[in-house]
């Protein structure tokens, strides 16, 4: 039997730090052989709020960063499909139906867009980031995918897209599956500094490119209990970053249990937890660290991959628009004009 498809991706903004391991990697990586995978490197998403050149120019490496720390999380280039967004316009063209199957109020209730454009300093709401989401639809059913794992803020997208998905199936005929949204176990993780989310541009990331000492340093200016002056006074363990992160990524649960006691009865201190800590995550990443090594000490294979997954992508897309367009009766209008969707001209 064919395998489902998954669609899932990031925009290509910077390295991959511990919230996108928990939030969406871990699934991704988890699902791999059981689902046929596709990742976009959604550079059109990152238009919607950084369209400067500049942006553009340093997109090229964080493209590079993007697939590396995928492969150093564990994704496996021999069955997973990269590819470049900008490079399949058939993306756009969907992108243009989906937009009369989602009306402008339904967009505009969306916390994340709304957040995005406070984030981008944004006095007034851009056309193209509020169909952000609409165009996210038309990745995810490009390929005409059924499960997408992403992070818990992407999930109210997946939500539009399935609206989108039997919006057309209804009026135009079965087309596309309806999919599934999946966000991780750990949907949202605390940053180092206790906000609520990880986050790159809060300053508050471990990335998984980070080296040892990195991590140590990172993990001893970790937020925690700020009433727990002393390694005497009682601390409080709950909702405490340090043993939000024990809880995630230590898999000595007697260790982590002994230190909440220990912690909750003012008998250990700040040093021991963190150092605990920082060992543990480091032991997590090593194996990150080896693969990313691996895959850095071959020249040119990140580009293969890119160069050849976008390939692939375009031939599903201009299937999946084929469809599409079929669906819609586009092809009847176009053929009583000779026309096809081939670039060639007949030449007569
Ligand atoms: N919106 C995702 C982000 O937050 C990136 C993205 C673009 C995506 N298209 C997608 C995720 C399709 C899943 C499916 O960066």
């Amino acid at each position: 039997m064919k395998k489902k498809r998954i669609l899932t991706g990031d925009r290509p903004t910077g390295k991959l730090h511990l919230g996108h391991y928990v939030g969406t990697l871990a699934n991704r990586v988890r699902l791999q052989y059981e689902y046929e995978s596709f990742f976009i490197i959604a550079d059109l998403h990152m238009l919607t709020t950084r369209n400067a050149p500049e942006d553009i120019a340093q997109s090229a490496e964080n493209i590079r960063d993007l697939v590396l720390d995928s492969l150093a999380a564990g994704i496996d280039p021999a069955v997973a499909t990269f590819y470049i967004q900008s490079a399949v316009p058939e993306v756009c063209e969907l992108y243009t139906f989906f937009q009369n199957l989602v009306t402008v109020p339904r967009l505009e209730r969306l916390p994340s867009l709304k957040e995005m454009a406070r984030d981008a300093n944004k006095e007034e709401m851009p056309f193209g980031l509020l169909g952000y989401p609409v165009l996210q639809a038309a990745d995810i059913l490009c390929v005409r995918a059924h499960l997408v794992p992403v992070g818990k803020d992407n999930i109210a997208h997946v939500e539009i897209t399935r609206e989108i998905a039997r919006r057309f199936n209804n009026l135009y005929g079965e087309v596309f599956p309806i999919p599934e949204g999946l966000i991780g176990e750990v949907p949202t993780l605390v940053g180092i500094d206790g906000q609520a989310k990880m986050s790159k541009s809060l300053g508050n990331a471990i990335f998984l490119s980070d080296d040892a000492q990195t991590v140590r340093k990172k993990v001893f200016s970790m937020y925690t209990d700020p009433a727990r002056i002393r390694a005497d006074i009682p601390g409080r363990v709950e909702g405490n970053p340090v043993f939000i992160y024990h809880d995630t990524f230590n898999p000595n649960k007697e260790e982590v249990e002994d230190l909440k006691t220990r912690y909750r009865q003012g008998r250990v201190g700040d040093w021991e937890v963190k150092e605990k800590l920082a060992r543990a995550l480091n032991q997590f990443l090593e194996p990150i660290r080896e693969r990313r090594a691996f895959y850095e000490n071959q020249p040119g294979f990140i580009e293969e991959i890119i160069y050849k997954g976008t390939l692939r992508v375009r031939e599903e897309a201009k299937a999946t628009l084929q469809a599409a367009r079929k669906a819609m009766g586009l092809t009847r209008v176009w053929d009583k004009f000779k026309l096809t969707s081939s670039d060639q001209r007949d030449s007569h």
